[in-house]
C-alpha cells in the first residue's frame, strides 16, 4: 500500500535553530474520537529515557481518552504502539528486531495496527527503511506531535491507510495532553523539551528539537495536582534542566527560581534530571542546599575526563571545571551522591585520554555511572570522525576497565549506609521476590525490606543491615 506522507523528517530542518519564540497550545480531545477504541485493546512498548517514559504516559492518556484499554498480551491487542529511542545503534536494533517478530503476528492477525513514534521516527533513514522494508508498520508520528495520535489512528482505522506524520520544525509546547501515569507514588514532570547543546555524538537535538521551557505556572499547577493526589516524589525532566528558562524572552526566571518555588510546596521529594555541568550554577546549588525536599542525589554526566575529548564532544566545560563543580556540591550538600554518564572509545580517544577518565572517576567519587561505547549516529558531526586505531576489542577493554572502577563506586556508595537509619519511600514489591518490599533512599539507593503492604506509598525509617553492590537490605523501624 502506498503511504500517505503528511510530513516526513528532514535532518537539515531539524538542525536549524531560529529566534522564533515558543508557541503554546492547549490540547482538546475532540468528541469524535472518544469512542473510537471501545472494546479494543492497545499494547505499548516504551524504549529509552525518562523523557520517553513520560511521553508514553501521554500516549496512554490519549489512547484511554479514545476508550482503548491497555493489554500486556500481544495476542489480544488491536493496536501496537512502539515508542522508540535513537540514542545508540543497539537501541534501534532492538526495535527493528521486535518489528521483525511482529511481522509474524500481523500475518496471523491481518487487522492488527502497528504504529511507531519517538526518537527513531524523527530519523530520515529510519522512516525510509520502515516504509520500504516494514510493510507491517501502519503509521509513524514524531516527538513533536504526540497529540496527532487520535487523528492518525482514526485515518488508519477508517481509511485503511498507511500514514506518516513527522514534523521537523522546532516544536511547540502542547499543554493539557491527558496522561495515565505509571505510578501513583512517583511522577515525571517535564519542565522543558528539546536540546540546543549539539554535543557532537548526540542525536537528541535533532530528534527532540529546540530547547523549549514550559511556563512556570503550568509546572507548578501540575505539581500541586500531583500533591493533591497523594504523590510523594516528583522528578523534573529535561535534557538540560539547568538551562530551564534560558529560552524565555525576558530571562527573569530560571532553574534556581523554579527549584526554589517547587521546594516550598508540600511534596516530600524532588529530583531532577539530567544536568549539564556547564549550566549548573551557584544559585542552583544554594537552593538545593537550603531546601529540605530536594534530594541529595545528583546525576551529572561528564562523558570524558580528557579535555581534548571533551572539546571534540563540544561539551563546553573542562575536566578542571567539572571537578570544581563536584567539590562545590560535596561541600554544600552533606552526604550528596553524585552519579554520571561516560562514553568510552570516542574517536581520537587514546589510552592516555581514557586513563584521564579513570582518574576523574576516582577523583570525583561517583557512586554510579551509566557507561557506553561510542555509537555512530547518522547526521551528527562525530559520525564523520574517523579513527581506525580504536578497534572493537579496545572499546570493550576500556568499557570493562571503567565498569570495574564504577562498580567500586556503587559498592562504596552503598556501604556508607551500613548500620545507619535512612528514609525509604516504599514503592511496592520487589521484582525478584514477592514477599519483599522495595523502595529508594533519599540518595536514590535501592533498599529491600520485609514488611506489610500498608507501607507502600509511605516514607519509612529503615535500619540498613546489609550492603551489596547494587542494593541495600534493611529493617523497617516503626
Ligand atoms: N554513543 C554512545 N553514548 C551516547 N550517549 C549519547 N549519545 C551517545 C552516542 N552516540 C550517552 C551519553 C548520554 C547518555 C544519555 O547516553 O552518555 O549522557
Ligand atoms: Fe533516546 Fe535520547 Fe530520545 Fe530519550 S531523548 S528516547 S535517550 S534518543
Amino acid at each position: 500500500m502506498k503511504p500517505v506522507v503528511l510530513n516526513s523528517p528532514d535532518q537539515n530542518k531539524e538542525r536549524k535553530r531560529t529566534d522564533k519564540t515558543n508557541n503554546f497550545e492547549e490540547f482538546i480531545l475532540d468528541d469524535s474520537f472518544k469512542v473510537l477504541g471501545s472494546n479494543k485493546y492497545y499494547y505499548l512498548y516504551t524504549y529509552g529515557c525518562q523523557g520517553n517514559e513520560s511521553d508514553s504516559e501521554k500516549i496512554r492518556g490519549l489512547m484511554e481518552g479514545m476508550s482503548f484499554s491497555i493489554t500486556y498480551d500481544l495476542d489480544k491487542t488491536d493496536i501496537i504502539i512502539m515508542n522508540t529511542c535513537a540514542i545508540r545503534k543497539n537501541a534501534e536494533d532492538k526495535v527493528f528486531g521486535e518489528l521483525g517478530r511482529l511481522k509474524q503476528l500481523k500475518r496471523k492477525k491481518p487487522d492488527l495496527i502497528v504504529g511507531l513514534c519517538g526518537c527513531m521516527a524523527q530519523e530520515e533513514s529510519v522512516v525510509r527503511r520502515l516504509l520500504t522494508k516494514y510493510q507491517n508498520v501502519d503509521f509513524i508520528f514524531g516527538t513533536h506531535n504526540i497529540h496527532s495520535l487520535p487523528s492518525l489512528i482514526k485515518r488508519v482505522m477508517e481509511n485503511k491507510e498507511r500514514v506518516v506524520d513527522v514534523l521537523s520544525y522546532e516544536g511547540d509546547i502542547v499543554e493539557k495532553i491527558p496522561m495515565v501515569r505509571e505510578s501513583n507514588i512517583k511522577a515525571w514532570v517535564p519542565i522543558m523539551y528539546g536540546c540546543d547543546e549539539f554535543c557532537t555524538y548526540c542525536i537528541v537535538p535533532y530528534t527532540r528539537g529546540k530547547e523549549r521551557s514550559r511556563l512556570k505556572e503550568n509546572i507548578i499547577k501540575e505539581v500541586e495536582d500531583l500533591i493533591s493526589q497523594g504523590y510523594q516524589e516528583i522528578t523534573l525532566l529535561g535534557q538540560n534542566v539547568n538551562a530551564y528558562g534560558k529560552d524565555f524572552v525576558d530571562h527573569k526566571y530560571d532553574f534556581a527560581d523554579l527549584l526554589s518555588d517547587l521546594s516550598e510546596l508540600p511534596i516530600p521529594r524532588i529530583r531532577f534530571t539530567t544536568n549539564n555541568p556547564k549550566d549548573f550554577d551557584d544559585r542552583q546549588i544554594e537552593v538545593i542546599k537550603n531546601s529540605k525536599n530536594i534530594m541529595p542525589a545528583i546525576h551529572l554526566p561528564v562523558q570524558s575526563g580528557s579535555n581534548k575529548i571533551l572539546k571534540k564532544m563540544n561539551r563546553k566545560y573542562t575536566k578542571e571545571s567539572f571537578i570544581e563543580l563536584c567539590d562545590k556540591l560535596y561541600k554544600a550538600i552533606p552526604d550528596v551522591s553524585i552519579t554520571t554518564d561516560i562514553i568510552v572509545a570516542f574517536p581520537y580517544e587514546t589510552e592516555e585520554d581514557f586513563c584521564e577518565t579513570l582518574e576523574l572517576v576516582k577523583r570525583c567519587n561517583f557512586e554510579g555511572a551509566y557507561t557506553f561505547i561510542f555509537s555512530k549516529r547518522e547526521g551528527t558531526p562525530a559520525a564523520n570522525y574517523v579513527d581506525e586505531n580504536i578497534t572493537e576489542e579496545i572499546a570493550y577493554d576500556r568499557l570493562y576497565r571503567l565498569n570495574d572502577l564504577v562498580n567500586e563506586g556503587y559498592a562504596r556508595g552503598n556501604n556508607r549506609f551500613l548500620n545507619k537509619i535512612v528514609k525509604v519511600l516504599i514503592e511496592g514489591y520487589s521484582k525478584s521476590n514477592e514477599n519483599i518490599l522495595m523502595g529508594y533512599t533519599e540518595n536514590n539507593k535501592l533498599v529491600n525490606v520485609l514488611g506489610d503492604k500498608k507501607y507502600i506509598g509511605k516514607i519509612v525509617d529503615v535500619k540498613i543491615k546489609d550492603a551489596k553492590t547494587w542494593s541495600l537490605d534493611g529493617e523497617i523501624i516503626d
